[in-house]
């Protein structure tokens, strides 16, 4: 099965096996089969975070599950639970549309309902852990069906128990999410602050702040339909105290986030736009002209043309500044 169209970064891959997953009572049937244990397995949702390095031996399995729902209620909070495979802006804009908040800040963010959890999707100061309240999953081991709460997900900066040591073992199948009723919004980050003002929304509605941030997405994020990409393509990189001290003596305007343990979050975006690199191609790929961090396939790019330009924009922001760069997609 070609892989191309099953990732938003357009690199060329097949797989041996593709099973679309819609219900997840299928899952059952493919655990029976005798080649099962044998088969290896990569677990797809939308595909807007993972780079294909190479063509896939084994069984893909593609989430496809619908459905979106109120669960419960209680004085606090709406309980909402969609399928894994529903598209998450669409799932954001129908929440809102409800009158259910709390998603808007992680409006137009790529990819699928089931993916949210993984990568603990994240965007103009809120992460999805926060409005997190429980996943149900199928082990792929055993076939036993799974309830997580938000503590068993250990959620992290971009990471959480799916990218660790439940990796590739369990395919969530519905998550569901916790909105509050007594809804603040969340308008600390400067570029959201700004569109607002300037949109003269204040105080905002929920449906005013989800617009205001696809506004700036679309101004800064190359939209993967029409131009290959898998967003943010490093992690922020967390420092300590003394390394601070350090890189602000040479570039006092190095942007900084300082985190609840005494240690500080950098912009990678900054630091590979002073490298040099904001709009800078290597081969096939590029650093993207709006935004240095997502690299961009200008049209043919394979997996080797990315880790290529992956490689030495981390050798230079480590030259430059001392500072390791970790990939934020997955790697296949
Ligand atoms: N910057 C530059 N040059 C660039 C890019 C950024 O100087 O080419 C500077 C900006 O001016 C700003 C700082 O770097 O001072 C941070 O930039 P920005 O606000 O665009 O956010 P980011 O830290 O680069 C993170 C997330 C994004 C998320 C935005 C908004 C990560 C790895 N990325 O980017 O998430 O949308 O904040 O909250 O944490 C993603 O994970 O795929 C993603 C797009």
């Amino acid at each position: 099965a070609d892989l191309r169209p099953f990732n938003t970064f357009g690199l060329p891959a097949y797989a041996a096996l593709l099973a679309v997953i819609d219900d997840a009572a299928q899952i059952a049937a493919l655990i029976a089969r005798p080649d099962w244990a044998d088969t290896p397995r990569l677990i797809l949702g939308g595909g807007s975070n993972i780079v294909l390095t190479r063509d896939f031996p084994g069984l893909v399995l593609k989430v496809e599950i619908a459905g979106r729902r109120l669960v419960g209620e209680d004085e606090a909070a709406w309980y909402v639970e969609a399928g894994a495979g529903e598209a998450w802006h669409d799932f954001v804009r129908w929440t809102l549309a409800q009158g259910w908040p709390g998603l808007e800040n992680l409006s137009l963010i790529p990819g699928t309902v089931g993916a949210a959890p993984v990568q603990n999707i994240g965007a103009y100061g809120l992460e999805v852990a926060e409005r997190f309240h429980g996943l149900q999953a199928v082990s792929l081991e055993t076939g036993d069906l799974l309830q997580l709460g938000a503590s068993d997900c250990r959620f992290a900066y971009r990471d959480s128990i799916f990218k660790q040591a439940l990796a590739g073992q369990v395919l969530i199948t519905a998550v569901t999410f916790r909105l509050p009723k007594r809804w603040q919004p969340v308008t600390a980050y400067a570029d959201v602050a700004r569109e607002l003002a300037a949109r003269g929304v204040e105080p905002p509605t929920p449906v005013d702040v989800s617009d205001a941030i696809i506004a700036i997405r679309e101004r800064k994020l190359p939209d993967p339909a029409r131009i290959g990409n898998a967003g943010s393509f490093f992690k922020n990189p967390v420092v300590d105290a003394a390394t601070l001290a350090r890189l602000d003596a040479a570039h006092p305007d190095l942007p900084r986030y300082p985190q609840s343990d005494g240690h500080f979050k950098l912009a990678a975006g900054w630091l590979i736009d002073r490298c040099g690199w904001k709009g800078r191609n290597l081969g096939p790929v590029g650093a993207y002209e709006q935004q240095a961090l997502v690299l961009v396939n200008r049209g043919g790019a394979t997996g080797a043309d990315v880790q290529r330009i992956a490689h030495a924009i981390q050798s230079d922001v480590i030259a430059r500044f001392g500072v390791a760069l970790e990939p934020e997609p997955v790697f296949v």
